[in-house]
């Protein structure tokens, strides 16, 4: 049946597939036609950047687009993608599409979780409370930044149900360090996720031309100032700019080394996923030192320019670590082929970056919950169109070089 058929026809009650079927979103949005209705943001996730820059205060816009340097890295993290073709398969039963994968134990309904990203209150009053009851409403998990405008614990509230990770940077006082790590099982959040590529802020100039970092203004340092540990450090009657000085002197810690996360391991049971990995050899180092498994990352190009695309180093990343370890990757994701071709390189799942605080930018929770929608319509649609009714049908063959098929 044609687009245009099953539109004219009232809706047949086909039986639910048993996993969400999450292309119906474009069936639902060429119905809404009929009545003169469109979306209210762009589908085309790959132009919600320039709309949000439209609404954003400059500065704001500056944090989250901008890049290391001469934002080389960010643009290799794209040519990448558009290096891969996929090569689809034709007559492979993809009637229902299972998306789900098990990863730490865990059934995900989907292969992506939302990225840590600090500090949203910059781009929307409601920042991560706003992002989690999206993805609480689609059933994406979510990441929080150690860096968020929100605690932990409110976050976790706002959360209700859905599955939440926390991401770790380590500060350099094992007080506050301890303190936050025993606060986030305490809150419910099922895995950690210690990012390793930050022993520093990279060089940005579009946050230098502006003179601008959220942390400075107060905004992103909430899980500090809500900790017992971080305050009984401080005098009772500090104010802001104290509480963002002492957050200044703990807040990184360039002198960790492999050897200090058997600390972090004997501080939690809770799952380790080591965030910021490009080498193998790192990954291995990482797995040896006690993590779980690890998310292929260069920051989104945010950290060191002139860098490697992240999805160029997940293939030997993976098979540094071998089939059964957790595999993530990030950097450069936009759409839902994005996805199928980080999957097919190796990954078992993605974090989704940027995109989602476009939609935080331009319509707060429901913007991020039509982000995520579109995504998850792409990547079902993607998994149709390629013949694979489950992630376990993405593998290596279905991609290849750009350039003539030598299949
Ligand atoms: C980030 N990222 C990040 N990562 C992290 O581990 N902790 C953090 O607090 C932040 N903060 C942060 C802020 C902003 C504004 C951005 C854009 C990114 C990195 C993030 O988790 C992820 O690695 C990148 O966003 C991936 O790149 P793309 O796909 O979003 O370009
Ligand atoms: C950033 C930090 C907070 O990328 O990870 O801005």
């Amino acid at each position: 049946m044609t687009t245009a058929e099953t539109a004219a026809t009232p809706a047949p009650q086909a039986p639910q597939a048993p996993h969400a079927a999450h292309a119906e979103l474009v069936r639902k949005i060429y119905l809404s036609g009929i009545a003169g209705e469109k979306p209210k943001l762009s589908t085309d996730l790959t132009a919600l950047e320039e709309a949000a820059r439209a609404v954003l205060e400059p500065r704001a816009y500056a944090y989250v687009a901008g890049d290391a340097g001469t934002g080389a890295t960010g643009r290799a993290n794209r040519e990448a993608f558009d290096q891969w073709r996929l090569l689809p398969r034709m007559w492979k039963g993809v009637g229902e599409r299972d998306l789900s994968v098990s990863l730490l134990g865990r059934r995900l309904e989907v292969p992506v979780l939302l990225a840590p990203v600090a500090a949203q209150t910059v781009v929307h009053p409601e920042g991560e409370l706003a992002s989690v009851r999206a993805a609480a409403e689609v059933g994406v998990p979510f990441v929080l930044s150690s860096f968020s405008s929100h605690s932990m614990e409110d976050v976790a509230e706002a959360a209700g149900a859905q599955p939440r990770w926390y991401q770790l940077y380590w500060p350099n006082d094992p007080a506050v360090a301890e303190s936050l790590v025993r606060r986030v099982a305490a809150a419910g959040y099922t895995a950690i996720v210690v990012t390793v590529d930050n022993p520093t802020f990279g060089y940005r100039p579009s946050d230098l031309d502006t003179a601008y970092i959220p942390f400075v203004h107060g905004e992103g340092i909430a899980n500090f100032t809500s900790d017992p540990a971080f305050r009984s450090q401080l005098p009772e009657d500090a104010g802001d700019m104290a509480a963002i000085a002492h957050w200044a002197k703990i807040a990184s810690n360039p002198t960790l080394t492999w050897d200090d996360l058997p600390r972090l391991r004997r501080w939690t049971d809770l799952p380790l996923l080591i965030k910021g990995i490009q080498h193998p050899d790192d990954a291995r180092r990482a797995l040896a030192a006690g993590a779980d498994g690890v998310v292929v990352s260069n920051h989104g190009g945010r950290q060191l320019d002139g860098g490697v695309a992240a999805l160029d180093a997940l293939p030997a990343v993976r098979a540094a670590v071998g089939p059964a370890v957790p595999v993530l990757m990030d950097s450069g994701i936009r759409t839902g082929t994005d996805i199928v071709k980080a999957l097919a390189l190796g990954a078992d799942a993605v974090l989704y970056g940027r995109p989602y605080i476009y939609g935080l930018s331009l319509d707060g929770q429901p913007g991020v919950a039509h982000v995520l929608r579109c995504l998850l319509a792409d990547l079902d649609l993607a998994m149709t169109l390629t013949g694979c009714p489950s992630l376990t049908h993405i593998t290596r063959e279905l991609v290849a070089p750009r350039g003539p098929l030598t299949v």
